[in-house]
């Protein structure tokens, strides 16, 4: 390929074919799943209809089973990692975007079947990339990211099921997380009363930061108990399932709902039917990755508007170089990792 492209918003790049960047590169060798950081050029990337000029991606717990192959993510090899990538159109033949537009990805096929935004350049299908909103630079909407954008259809999803803070108060397990840290702030700017859930006490000035009211302790919510417990709340985001989720749906008040979006202690749910016959508790399946274009759109107007604005200051995103991905990886699977961390691409 020998084209001679030139990035509009950022003014001076000049890319062609063979351009180079890095990138981290899931294959298979001899049957195993490796992962390599390598450098790549404009020439080896896939065709998609828009050339990105990726600035920040993000790190994200599925990110971090990517990169360790601890979770099985990658569907197709090759395969180009990240999830999340923000940055700048350099080259369009689509009339949804043209160059110098500032566009984000967020899962959708990201690192699945698609190469994803560890790249400091990346061909992306159009169907996945929106506008992104004016509000947040490039950095701050990977702060946000896969992580924040879930915390949204959570809250979409309560609001949806009729769930007020006149309801009671909302519980929040792994609050501490990236998904856990926005749906606090997002929940806590709307009005409602936060209860956050997490396992280290030491953060928890940081979350009453964001907003929560109040706390219960992980292991609390990790006891077993029997299929109906004293109703406490209006309504839950849980990011961990296991034990704690089957605790927050039997606590949950008549009407109430909870949004499940992660698994972080276990895949597993083991509850009775009697929350959801006796209590009329809704359990909200939440996914991220495949919602369509109008769903994300309406999520990423809801951030622009309701993410309160010292939100992103307190979960005070870190950018890390793309070079460090092996140990941060290693970071979130430990769940070590507070709040979001941003990954500049290019270093
Ligand atoms: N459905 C979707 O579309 C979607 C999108 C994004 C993420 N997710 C999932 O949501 C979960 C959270 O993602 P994230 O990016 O926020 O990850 P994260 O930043 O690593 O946060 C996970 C949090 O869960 C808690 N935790 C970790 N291990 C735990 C354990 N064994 N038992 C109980 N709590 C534990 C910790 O919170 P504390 O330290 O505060 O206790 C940790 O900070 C992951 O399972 C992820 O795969 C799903």
């Amino acid at each position: 390929m020998d084209e001679k492209l030139t990035t509009q918003a950022g003014g001076t790049a000049a890319v062609d074919g063979t351009t180079k960047f890095p990138a981290i590169y899931a294959y298979q060798a001899d049957g195993a799943y490796r992962v390599e950081r390598r450098e790549m050029n404009l020439a080896e990337l896939p065709d998609a209809d828009v050339l990105v000029d990726v600035a920040y991606s993000s790190l994200n717990y599925k990110d971090g089973l990517a990169v360790t192959g601890l979770g099985k993510i990658v569907r197709k090899f090759p395969m180009v990692l990240g999830i999340d990538l923000a940055g700048t159109v350099v080259e369009s033949r689509s009339d949804l975007f043209k160059p110098g537009d500032r566009v984000l990805g967020i899962g959708q096929s990201l690192s699945e079947t698609s190469w994803g935004g560890y790249s400091g350049y990346q061909r992306v299908r159009s169907d996945i990339l929106i506008l992104v909103p004016e509000r947040f630079s490039l950095s701050e909407a990977m702060a946000i990211g896969t992580a924040g954008f879930t915390a949204m259809l959570c809250v979409m999803g309560l609001e949806h099921q009729e769930v007020r803070p006149e309801s009671g108060p909302v519980v929040v397990t792994g609050a501490g997380g990236g998904v856990g840290s926005f749906a606090v702030a997002l929940l806590a700017g709307l009005g409602y009363e936060v209860v956050a859930s997490t396992g280290r006490t030491e953060i928890h000035e940081y979350l009453r930061q964001l907003g929560a009211a109040s706390f219960v302790s992980r292991a609390e919510l990790e006891a077993a108990g029997p299929a109906l417990q004293s109703a406490r709340w209006g309504g839950g985001v849980d990011t961990v399932g296991g034990t704690i989720l089957a605790s927050v749906i039997s606590q949950t008040r008549y009407g109430g709902a909870v949004a499940a979006c992660g698994m972080a202690a276990s895949s597993e749910l083991h509850v009775s039917v009697f929350p959801f016959i006796l209590r009329n508790v809704a359990l909200l399946g939440t996914s991220s990755p495949a919602p369509p274009r109008s769903k994300r759109l309406a999520g990423w107007e809801r951030l622009a508007r309701d993410l309160p604005a010292d939100a992103l200051a307190r979960i005070a995103p870190r950018i890390e170089p793309m070079s460090r991905i092996f140990e941060l990886a290693d970071e979130i699977v430990a769940g070590r990792i507070q709040g979001r961390v941003v990954i500049d691409v290019k270093s």
